[in-house]
């Protein structure tokens, strides 16, 4: 065992979104290295089954169905979470939902229920988890979910899933100096193309949030992608050595992911230039 997982043996991590995907793979990754975890998603069986299977490895795990939109809901998971655990030290902002679609052909419901889910959940999961990790002492640690597309000037079709990471970003760079007094680390997720089921990401849509987008790209896995495994290795890492933020794309990604951030600081740069 590395010197900095004994930095995190034996407490506990919340991880939302954790019935499959990238965060399962995190739960996995995190019960492997001696953290204790709550499996949260709004697929509550899915959970209780991520969870199961990590007990049958040796890893305290509970499984919670919550749903991160839901005030009350996420007060019950953290109700759970310190009545199986005693405490909360890593908290992962994971749950987060994807559509397709250009802007002008959008309805409001897709910005609510993007905006819910990625934004408002997130925010109603530090809500609920900070006051006390903020009374604590000893190693603790926020891990948001964005993405390589909080960086794109150029979403491509993915405009308002798009703005939601942008926020994303914001807000989890913010929290970092915010939370320094605090000595609580912080750290922003960006993965690209990770093989999970998020172009499937309707399936745990609500009514209550209007009729379904069409999905132009299918529903399936995407191609070519890296392994969620692989992604939570990285996230797991750049916890452990306090990065502020850490990329997890398939290899062959890189090249164009960086053409794209350069585009973004071309926009800015001739900006400041015409400014001149
Ligand atoms: N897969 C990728 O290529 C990729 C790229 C960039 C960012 N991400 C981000 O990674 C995170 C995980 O996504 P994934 O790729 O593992 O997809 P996924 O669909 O496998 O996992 C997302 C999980 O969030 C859960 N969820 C949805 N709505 C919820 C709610 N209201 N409350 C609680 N849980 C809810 C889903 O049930 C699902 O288990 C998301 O934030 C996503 O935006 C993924």
């Amino acid at each position: 065992m590395s010197e900095m997982d004994k930095t995190i043996q034996g407490r506990t991590a919340v991880v939302t979104g954790a019935a499959g995907g990238i965060g399962a793979a995190l739960a996995a990754e995190l019960g492997a290295r001696g953290m204790s975890v709550v499996v949260a998603d709004i697929d509550g069986e899915g959970a209780k089954f991520v969870a199961d299977k990590l007990t049958l490895d040796g890893v305290r795990a509970l499984g919670v169905r919550v749903d991160v939109t839901d005030r009350e809901s996420v007060q019950a998971l953290r109700q759970a979470a310190y009545q199986e655990f005693g405490s909360v030290e890593l908290l992962c902002n994971n749950a987060g939902v994807l559509l397709f679609g250009d802007i002008a052909d959008s309805s409001i419901g897709d910005w609510r229920w993007l905006s819910a889910v990625n934004i408002e959940g997130m925010l109603n999961c530090l809500h609920a988890f900070l006051p006390d990790m903020r009374e604590r002492t000893g190693w603790r640690h926020v891990m948001n979910t964005a993405s390589t597309h909080a960086f794109l000037a150029d979403p491509g079709h993915t405009s308002l899933y798009s703005a939601t990471k942008h926020a994303i970003l914001g807000m989890t760079l913010g929290l970092r100096s915010e939370l320094a007094a605090d000595d609580i680390g912080v750290t922003v997720l960006c993965p690209g193309q990770a093989a999970t089921r998020i172009m499937d990401s309707q399936r745990n849509r609500p009514a209550a949030f209007g009729r379904k987008a069409p999905e132009p790209f299918g529903t399936g896995i995407i191609p070519m992608a890296i392994a969620p495994e692989e992604v939570a290795r990285l996230a797991v890492e750049a916890v452990l050595r306090d990065a502020p933020m850490v990329f997890a794309l398939p290899e062959h990604g890189y090249d164009m992911f960086r053409a794209q951030v350069e585009e973004m600081w071309r926009l800015a740069d001739n900006a400041l230039a015409d400014r001149a």
